[in-house]
């Protein structure tokens, strides 16, 4: 009976013209190809925001004070290779764009500090698939902005602490941890970005998640800038927002 089997979640799949699509039935009314073509969204005046990840990221007005941002997933370096953003087809619900959403669905049910998911596509072609995500909006400026501008207080790292030992309670591995992947704003942390994140028991990863935020805060500010008591004191405040947590 249905009670042996895990909980499907929120989100509903759809064949589509060249792929198959994932979408939240409550967000999404009119799921179809279109909401993945950011040229759709220029037509329709509805694009109110870009950033710059491995490629560009699009904010858009979804209506009704929703905002959804659309990401095509593209691996980094390499720049210019046409593999950029062809990955390994092994199965839909292997993709990273499903398993991105799956965990988003799971984590935000959990009440977790995620974007909720929207959809995603994937786009098959013989042994390579491209694929395409959509999430709601969350406020806030990656704590790699506020590094590069010297504006990350103690408080905001002691809130990143605390906010990580929820995850990793979850057994959430982000597995890609860095300062552009953790969002600061006045009153909540938000984490994004979980493409190769995955719910695992308890092990050395949560050391790597903060190693890997503390890599990568050195490497904005550079090693010896890093060094000044300033910082330590910032690093300081996220272990004891971890360990109060
Ligand atoms: N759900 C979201 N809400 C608000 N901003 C977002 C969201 N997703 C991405 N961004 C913005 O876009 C940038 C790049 O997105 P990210 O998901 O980290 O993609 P990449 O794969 O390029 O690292 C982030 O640093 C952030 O500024
Ligand atoms: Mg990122």
């Amino acid at each position: 009976m249905a009670g042996e089997s895990s909980d499907p979640g929120p989100l509903i799949a759809r064949e589509m013209e060249g792929g198959r699509l994932l979408f939240h039935p409550d967000r999404v009314s009119e799921p179809g190809v279109r909401i993945f073509d950011p040229g759709f969204w220029r037509s329709e005046d509805r694009i109110v925001g870009t950033h710059r990840g491995r490629g560009t990221v699009y904010v858009v007005e979804a209506g009704d004070d929703e905002e959804w941002v659309l990401r095509h997933l593209r691996r980094g370096g390499l720049p210019g290779s046409f593999i950029r953003d062809r990955y390994l087809w092994t199965g839909w619900e292997r993709s990273r764009p499903f398993r991105e959403l799956r965990l988003l669905a799971r984590l935000e049910g959990e009440g977790l500090p995620v974007p909720g998911p929207v959809a995603g596509a994937v786009w098959r072609r013989g042994p390579a698939y491209r694929g395409d995500i959509l999430t709601l909006r969350v406020p806030g400026r990656p704590l790699a902005r506020l590094l590069e501008e010297g504006v990350a207080q103690p408080g905001d790292w002691h809130r990143i602490g605390a906010t990580l030992l929820r995850f990793h309670r979850a057994g959430v591995d982000h597995a890609d941890l860095s300062a552009g992947n953790i969002l600061v704003h006045e009153t909540r942390i938000h984490l994004i970005d979980f493409d190769r994140g995955r719910i695992r028991s308890p092990g050395n990863w949560a050391d790597r998640n903060l190693d890997r935020i503390r890599r990568s805060a050195a490497k904005i500010l550079g090693r010896e800038r890093w060094k000044a008591a300033e910082w330590a004191r910032c690093w300081e405040a996220l272990l004891e927002g971890y360990e109060a947590g």
